[in-house]
C-alpha cells in the first residue's frame, strides 16, 4: 500500500507490520503479559463519547495548546521511546526534526538509541528529556547534569517502572542482550530485505546515553540495574526536584493521591500514563483513571495523557475530561515504521487533520475550548 493511501493510524501499523522483522515489529507493538491494558487503552478511549454542537461558526480552527510556559501549535508530542533506531534506523532524528517543524514537543527517552545530546540539537528547541532513574546514584545525576547543559527545559521522571515490564512477546521471540542472530531471526531478516539493508548500513543500534557502561553488560538483568532500579522513592523525587532547575514532570501517574503529592513536592505537572500498555496488565486504562487526577490537582499543576491515542478525537476526549496536553508513542512511531521520514509526516498528517476536522465537528473550533460539557454523559 502506498503511503497516501494509509486512511488511519492502524493503516500504517499494518503497512509497518510487513516491512519490519517480526521480533523488530513486535518490540514497539508488544505489551505487558495478556496485553489486556494494552488493549483497554484504545478501546476506552473509542468509548467516551462527545455530543457535536452545531451552528457555531468553526470556519476558523485552532489547535494550538500552551504548556509549561510553551507555545506548541498542536495539543499532543512525542512520547518517550526507547531503542527506537531498532525499530526503523534513523526513527529518533526523524521523529526530533519532525516534531520540530510542526512545534510540537520530542520527548528524548533515556533509552534511546541516540545521545540526548544530538537529539536535544535535532529537536531545536522543542525538546524534553525523559528521565529514568538509575539504581546507581551517580548514573542518574550524570544524565541530569548532560541534559541541563544540553538546555532542555523540561524534564520528565518516569515512575511506571518499579520493575520492568514482562512483555510476553519479547520472551518469545527470544530477544537477548548481547543481541543473537538465531536461525529464526535470519529468516526475518531474509524476508524483510529492505530493512535489513538499511539497519546494516546504520549499525547495530545501543542505547546511546549509557553505551560505556553496557559495555560491560551480558545479561538483560545488567542492562535493567543501569537503567531502573525498585528503590526509586518521593525522598528521590525530592531530591531530583531541588537539583533540576527546569519544569520537572512525573510520567506514569494513575493515581490522584500519587499526583497530589507531586504537587506537594513542587512538581510542575503529571503524565498519566501506563506506559502505553507495557508494564502491567492489570492496571486501568489511561482515560478512565485521568478525571480523578485532573480533579485533585487541576490548576496546581499541568495534567498530560499518553497510552491509547490513536485518532484526533482522543485529544478532544482528553481535554474534556481534564487533560492540559496529550503525548503519543506509538502513533507516530508506526509512521516512522510504514515509510522512514515521509511515513511520519504521514502519521502526522493523519492526526493533524483528524483533530481539525473533529474540532469542527464537535463545534468547538479551538483547542483550548474543549471542556466537560462536550461529554455525553456527564461525569
Ligand atoms: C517501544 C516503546 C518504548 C518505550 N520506551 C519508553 C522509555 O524509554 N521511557 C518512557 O518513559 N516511556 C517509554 N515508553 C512509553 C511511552 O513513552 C508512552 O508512555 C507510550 O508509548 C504511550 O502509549 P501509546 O504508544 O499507546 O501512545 C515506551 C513505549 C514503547 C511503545
Amino acid at each position: 500500500m502506498r503511503l497516501d493511501r494509509a486512511a488511519s493510524i492502524d493503516d500504517l501499523r499494518a503497512m509497518a507490520k510487513r516491512r519490519i522483522p517480526r521480533f523488530a515489529f513486535d518490540l514497539v507493538d508488544g505489551g505487558a503479559e495478556s496485553e489486556r491494558n494494552m488493549r483497554r487503552n484504545a478501546e476506552a478511549f473509542e468509548e467516551i463519547e462527545l455530543t457535536p454542537r452545531y451552528m457555531t461558526d468553526v470556519g476558523r480552527i485552532d489547535t494550538r495548546a500552551r504548556v509549561l510556559g510553551q507555545d506548541f501549535d498542536l495539543p499532543f508530542g512525542m512520547a518517550p521511546i526507547g531503542m527506537l533506531n531498532a525499530f526503523w534506523p534513523e526513527a529518533d532524528v526523524t521523529l526530533a526534526r519532525l516534531c520540530k517543524r510542526a512545534n510540537m514537543p520530542y520527548v528524548a527517552s533515556s533509552a534511546a538509541s541516540t545521545t540526548l545530546e544530538r537529539l536535544a540539537e535535532a529537536a531545536d528547541g522543542n525538546g524534553w528529556f525523559q528521565l529514568y532513574v538509575s539504581a546507581d546514584q551517580g548514573v542518574t545525576d550524570g544524565l541530569v547534569d548532560r541534559a541541563e547543559a544540553a538546555g532542555y527545559p523540561v524534564m520528565m521522571v518516569t515512575a511506571d517502572v518499579p520493575a520492568a515490564g514482562k512483555r510476553d512477546r519479547d520472551i518469545r521471540n527470544q530477544l537477548a542482550v548481547p543481541f543473537k542472530f538465531t536461525p529464526e531471526v535470519m529468516v526475518q531478516l531474509a524476508m524483510n530485505p529492505r530493512w535489513s539493508l538499511e539497519s546494516a548500513a546504520h549499525g547495530k543500534p545501543n542505547i546511546a546515553n549509557y553505551a560505556d557502561l553496557l559495555k560491560a553488560a551480558t545479561s538483560y538483568a545488567d542492562v535493567q540495574k543501569t537503567l531502573i532500579t525498585p528503590s526509586f522513592d518521593w525522598e528521590d523525587l525530592k531530591r531530583l526536584r531541588a537539583r533540576w532547575k527546569g519544569k520537572l514532570l512525573v510520567k506514569g501517574i494513575l493515581h490522584a493521591e500519587d499526583a497530589a503529592k507531586c504537587a506537594e513536592l513542587g512538581c510542575d505537572g503529571v503524565v498519566v500514563s501506563n506506559h502505553g500498555g507495557r508494564q502491567v496488565a492489570f492496571g486501568p486504562p489511561t482515560i478512565e483513571a485521568l478525571p480523578a487526577i485532573a480533579d485533585r490537582v487541576a490548576g496546581r499543576m499541568a495534567v498530560l495523557v499518553d497510552s491509547g491515542i490513536r485518532r484526533g478525537a482522543d485529544l478532544l476526549r482528553a481535554k474534556a475530561l481534564g487533560a492540559d496536553f496529550c503525548l503519543t508513542g506509538r502513533a507516530l512511531a508506526f509512521g516512522v515504521g510504514a515509510g522512514g521520514a515521509k511515513g511520519a509526516e504521514r502519521a502526522l498528517d493523519i492526526l493533524r487533520l483528524e483533530l481539525e476536522r473533529a474540532l469542527g465537528q464537535l463545534g468547538a473550533g479551538s483547542f483550548d475550548a474543549v471542556g466537560p460539557e462536550a461529554l455525553s454523559r456527564p461525569r
